[in-house]
């Protein structure tokens, strides 16, 4: 029989989750009991419900995820939690600890994993609670844990529980007179059984193999090695028949093969170029915890976020799980671009505009309005869980080239001329000082509050925009009325046109800033995206003087 051991610790500074969750560097989660607070404070956050209950744990396979675990297993004992499912070797994907929590009907979930951002020993590393709905935890409750973090003055841990995670069964403790459970599961099975509830395996499959045409449809599948490698190998190589060649990166590692697992146009080059340079007709990336995804077709021809989602919204019915379901309405965070509102607007559907962070759709789908959603930063995933999911918005985009026997270049420039098109980017500068980038946002919103900025003209390459609108994007959640304010500065144009600025939520040191712009084109749909945009991204860098408060001339990454 073990015993609960109670530790007094001292409150660290700063232990406050930003957009999804925690992120640290890891030497910052290293320092004594900084780890274990940030855990005590979840459990807290809990308490009324936290003896007695089970808990899903698993991360993305990232350098000190396993120590971790072993943590969570040590302290959830010294709690009361009755039962832990735990992903075998501590691994599990963003997207399945979703399906877990739904499944086996858990009070939530903790997710070790700092998402896209680089792990190892000097990078990056995340903690994250989701509920029982298996979405990440809204913002009162990220502001409990975060209030608990300031005044925890010790920590219950049962230090004699040794329980390995790499065998898959059931391990029992007696911790004073109570039962603790450590259940270590498979972290593939569950997740595959429901995507081939959702999607028709066999006709992907089919797709693959050259179905109809009797041309192989060739992909090719990047984990970035990254948590979706096992998922990848089960459903595209087991299930779907795929061999080797399709698929690249997929052994978990916890430095991540030193890449930065984000799949955008920047960090995921070697798969845009293996695309470009090869006989492929899909290529799908996936990030370090496997919530975000990157669809690119035929000679590496790229599909912006915000399109990607508008495609799915328009050919739901091909998917077996919305032909239950039905379709309910669709959303996307306020920075992304507004295609999907056309395809919403034709069906008759209802459409809603959120703050960043996948958190904020989560209230929508439990009302049962929202079937469908998404944000340009390569996020995209329905109602069957409450996080984004990367490898079913690959399984959606080849359901939809299944049925439509179209390239994905075909369907794109079908779906623009029935719709026009959004030209959208996203210009990033990662890592800048602090100081200057928030002087820069309070110094813009002053601007934009100031009289004669709404209907003042702004200049470039021969295009003249006129301000519509400028606030800092609020937002009232239609389900429980909770109210979301300052989600970022929103510059809106006489024509339609946009520029967006805020700081990221997610980095781990210093300020990442974000600049959207967009743009409607109603005929003109197939020019670039950076030709079109051009005067507009001028227009947004004379408004806001970035360059001046940010000292960069060129952003880190294009979108
Ligand atoms: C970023 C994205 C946001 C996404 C989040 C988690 O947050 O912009 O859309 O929900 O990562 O993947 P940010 O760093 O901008 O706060
Ligand atoms: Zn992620």
């Amino acid at each position: 029989m073990a015993s609960v051991v109670t530790v007094s610790t001292k409150p660290y500074e700063g232990q406050k989750p930003g957009t999804s969750g925690l992120r640290k560097k890891v030497k910052v989660f290293l320092q004594e009991n900084y780890t274990e607070n940030f855990i005590q404070s979840i459990l807290d956050a809990n308490k009324d419900s936290i003896v007695g209950s089970t808990l899903v744990v698993g991360g993305d396979g990232r350098y000190l995820v396993k120590e971790v675990v072993d943590k969570i297993i040590k302290i959830a004992a010294g709690n009361g939690v009755a039962k832990l499912l735990v992903g075998q070797n501590g691994i599990l994907s963003t997207p399945a600890v979703s399906h877990l929590i739904r499944k086996y009907k858990t009070l939530g979930g903790i997710v070790l994993t700092a998402s896209h951002n680089p792990g190892g020993i000097n990078n990056d590393f995340g903690i994250k609670f989701n509920c029982s709905n298996g979405g990440p935890a809204p913002d009162n409750t990220t502001n409990e844990i975060y209030k608990l973090s300031t005044a925890i003055s010790e920590y219950k841990i049962v230090p004699d529980i040794q329980c390995s995670v790499e065998k898959i069964g059931v391990q029992k403790f007696k911790v004073g007179d109570r039962d603790f459970v450590v259940e270590v599961i498979d972290s593939v099975k569950d997740y595959v059984d429901y995507m081939k509830e959702i999607f028709d395996f066999p006709k992907i499959k089919s797709l693959l193999q050259g179905g109809e045409k009797n041309k192989p449809f060739n992909v090719l599948i990047d984990s970035m090695n990254g948590v979706t490698g096992p998922y990848v190998k089960a459903i595209f190589i087991d299930e779907l028949g795929a061999s080797e060649e399709n698929v690249r990166r997929i052994v978990p590692l916890e430095d991540f093969g030193g890449a930065h697992p984000d799949p955008n146009l920047t960090y995921a080059a070697d798969l845009v170029n293996a695309v470009k340079n090869g006989d492929y007709d899909f290529g799908a990336a996936f990030d370090g915890d496997g919530d975000r995804n990157m669809i690119i077709g035929r000679d590496a021809f790229f599909v912006t976020p915000s399109d990607s989602l508008a495609v799915l919204a328009n050919h739901l019915q091909h998917i077996p799980y919305f032909q239950k379901t039905g379709v309910k309405g669709f959303a996307r965070s306020m920075p992304t671009a507004a295609a999907v509102d056309r395809v919403a607007a034709a069906a008759g559907k209802e459409m809603f505009q959120v703050p960043t962070g996948w958190k904020y759709f989560g209230n929508l789908m439990d009302a049962g309005r929202l079937s469908l959603c998404g944000e340009e930063s390569f996020g995209t995933g329905s109602d069957h869980v409450r996080e984004k999911d990367g490898l079913w918005a690959a399984l959606a985009w080849l359901s939809v080239l299944a049925a439509t026997q179209l390239s994905v270049q075909e369907i794109l420039s079908q779906h623009w001329k029935q719709f026009g098109r959004n030209y959208f980017t996203r210009y990033d500068y990662e890592e800048c000082p602090s100081d200057p980038c928030n002087e820069m946002m309070q110094e813009l919103e002053k601007k934009m509050g100031s009289s004669g900025f709404v209907g003042s003209s702004h200049s470039s390459g021969g295009k003249t925009y006129v301000v519509a609108v400028a606030d800092n994007f609020s937002y009232i959640d239609p389900v429980d009325q909770s109210v979301a304010m300052k989600q970022g500065l929103r510059i809106v144009f006489e024509d339609g046109s946009r520029i967006v600025l805020r700081l990221s939520g997610t980095g781990s040191s210093g300020a990442t800033v974000r600049l959207y712009i967009d743009s409607y084109e109603a005929s003109d749909v197939l020019g670039s995206a950076q030709e079109k945009l051009a005067p507009l991204i001028d227009v947004a860098l004379q408004i806001s003087q970035l360059q001046k408060y940010t000292g960069r001339d060129q952003p880190t990454v294009i979108t």
